[in-house]
């Protein structure tokens, strides 16, 4: 007679080899513009997600991660449904908003006028995707940064978001960790389930990671930090390209700690 354990055993085995999960679980991301740089940070399989700015993958993406989609900006709203609805045809998610509405070197945007675009060209998906707030910079001018957020999630309550989504560019982890709280809150009390951080390193890093061990040693408290915080689902740091998290091709030593 064969054993309950053994038939148990036999079922579970069965089980898992039909439900073997399709993605990993890990919040990491890989922020790339040139998606041949995205194997190298995804192998391990710790980094489940890519993006790009953009609406396309432009190529072809690791088999098993999630490849999530942005509407840039205004420079993007013509070419905009036809390539969202084939993304979501590949299988995202997500949809990311704008990038930086609050600052005038990129999507440019008052929260007023953000929040009518967001309703016309990303909250008709909400079936299809679940919706990310436009990312805004960590700037603490008035009517920048968190700011902006608040003004844009006022004028947003019909937008369907589920989360929401911030950058950080400064110079040390506490810093950090005080802007990501007050993210946190943010989403809190608007009632969004969700907080991405879609860009963030060290201020000093911004056109190329400078000191290896100092930026290991930011990354690796960042991570422990954001991987216990509930509340952040998703981050990326900035970025999958040379001379960040890669050097000739590969992952260096930020890439490591990043990536493994
Ligand atoms: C820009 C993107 C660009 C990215 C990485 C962002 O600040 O808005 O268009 O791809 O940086 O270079």
């Amino acid at each position: 007679m064969v054993s309950f354990t053994k038939l148990f055993t036999a079922g579970l085995m069965a089980t898992s080899a039909l439900a073997a999960p399709k993605r990993s679980t890990s919040k990491r991301g890989a922020a790339y513009n040139d998606i041949s740089t995205v194997p190298a940070m995804t192998s391990s399989g710790n980094v489940a997600w890519a993006y790009n700015w953009a609406m396309s993958l432009s190529g072809s993406m690791p088999t098993g991660v999630d490849f999530v989609p942005m509407l840039w900006g205004a420079r993007d709203f013509g070419g905009w449904v036809a390539a969202i609805e084939t993304t979501l045809s590949s299988g995202s998610e997500y949809i990311l908003g704008f990038n930086e509405p609050d600052m005038a070197s990129q999507a440019n945007m008052a929260a007023s006028d953000a929040a009518s675009y967001y309703q016309n060209y990303i909250t008709p998906y909400a079936g299809q995707a679940k919706l990310i707030s436009p990312a805004v910079s960590s700037s603490t001018n008035d009517g920048q940064g968190l700011s902006w957020m608040n003004s844009f999630l006022s004028a947003c309550s019909s937008c369907q978001l589920t989360g929401l989504a911030v950058h950080w560019y400064g110079n040390n982890i506490d810093e950090f960790k005080t802007f990501v709280q007050q993210a946190i809150d943010t989403a809190s009390t608007y009632s969004l389930s969700e907080v991405w951080i879609t860009e963030f390193a060290l201020a000093a890093d911004v056109g190329g990671i400078v000191d290896q061990a100092t930026t290991n040693s930011f990354v690796t408290d960042a991570m422990a930090y954001l991987d216990n915080e509930a509340a952040v689902t998703r981050y990326s740091y900035f970025m999958s390209a040379d001379n960040y998290l890669l050097s000739n091709g590969a992952l260096n030593s930020v890439g490591e700690t990043y990536c493994n």
